[in-house]
């Protein structure tokens, strides 16, 4: 089991703790995956179509794009490649801005790397002097999300130009866009004059291929070929090959959750408005939300209805926090219902 899952969380019940697509996959996908042959299973997976069609998709040249099995193993194959350390040489860096995706810090960690992290500025805005100021000779990798999980608070693509110009020579400023169809902002067409900057995007959020584990690296052949050494030859399987180049036939399906989300976050706003719980705008497919002192009761109460959300409350300024994934509107309401119950229980 790996350190995400709980055993009760399987499949039973709501799952908004993991910032999925509470809708799924486009009914294109399926079919797909219906229609694969025995041979294709049978032999290791062509790649060429796929990443031809990521490329045409994210508007950039097929040796710029690289297919992962999920942003996570981008992340671990960056940390791996960039992070080791070598006998006598002072630790690589990292530097990573709080609150953050916590893989970050973990695969910093596993790699040997040292983690330098940023505490967060006012209502998360993002905290570039802080960031800047963290920089030395022995940052390695800069790891940024925007918009950021688990605030969902977007950073200015200007700040992220000033850190790929002050990073040391040989270190990699990773943008780690998994939530970038939600908020429509990419660094992709900077990339060609920030050649230290790789851009991260994943199938899992917007597309609801999270089961199949595929997303991409984009940035300079230069820049890619330092991390692939990391990246096992075959990590992407067949079905998730299958299954992109079908949901990016099927654009309709993700624009039609896009609209769902954003009904979603108006619907949970107006409802933390109502219940006096203080909130973040997110540019994302969920929302963090202060509940104070009660989160943990909060969340068993939500959990006992059926409803996982994630505790965040541990994270640099996140005190009292649970973060909420809003996908489709009759699962936030489900939500917002069970929140009202709780919050009425508990006073
Ligand atoms: C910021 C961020 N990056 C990467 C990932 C992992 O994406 P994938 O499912 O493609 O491994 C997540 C998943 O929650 C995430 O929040």
């Amino acid at each position: 089991m790996s350190h995400y899952e709980k055993p009760a969380e399987l499949y039973a019940g709501l799952r908004l703790h993991q910032n999925e697509n509470t809708g799924g996959c486009s009914p294109r996908v399926l079919a797909a995956l219906a229609a694969m042959r025995a041979d294709q299973v049978g032999y290791y997976p062509p790649y060429a179509a796929a990443s031809e069609a990521c490329a045409r998709h994210f508007g950039v040249d097929p040796d710029r794009l690289m297919l992962i099995n999920g942003l996570d193993e981008g992340i671990m194959a960056i940390s791996m490649m960039l992070l080791r350390q070598t006998p006598g040489a002072p630790a690589p860096e990292a530097i990573v801005p709080e609150p953050a995706f916590e893989i970050f810090g973990y695969d910093t960690n596993v790699a040997g790397g040292r983690c330098v992290r940023v505490m967060p500025a006012r209502d998360f805005q993002f905290p570039l002097d802080d960031v800047l100021a963290a920089v030395t000779p022995a940052t390695r990798v800069v790891f940024l999300t925007n918009p950021n999980n688990p605030t969902g608070v977007s950073m200015s693509l200007d700040a992220v130009r000033t850190i790929a110009r002050r990073v040391p020579a040989g270190a990699v400023v990773l943008v780690d866009e998994a939530y970038a169809e939600f908020a429509v902002t990419t660094f992709i067409p900077d990339l060609p004059a920030f050649p230290n900057v790789v851009v991260g995007r994943t199938f899992s959020k917007a597309y609801g291929l999270a089961g199949l584990r595929i997303g991409c690296l984009i940035g300079s052949p230069d820049a890619l070929d330092r991390i692939r050494p990391a990246v096992p030859v075959y990590s992407v399987n067949i079905a998730a090959v299958v299954a992109v180049e079908a949901a990016l036939q099927d654009p309709d399906h993700v624009t039609a959750y896009l609209r769902e989300v954003a009904e979603s976050k108006r619907l949970l706003y107006a409802a933390c408005d109502r219940l006096d719980l203080k909130y973040w705008r997110s540019d994302a497919n969920f929302v963090l939300v202060a509940v104070g002192d009660r989160v943990k009761s909060f969340i068993a109460g939500a959990e006992a209805r059926g409803i996982y959300l994630r505790d965040r409350s541990c994270e640099p300024g996140c005190e009292g926090c649970l973060r909420i994934t809003t996908g489709l509107v009759r699962h936030t309401q489900q939500c917002i219902q069970v929140l009202e119950e709780v919050l009425c229980g508990a006073a």
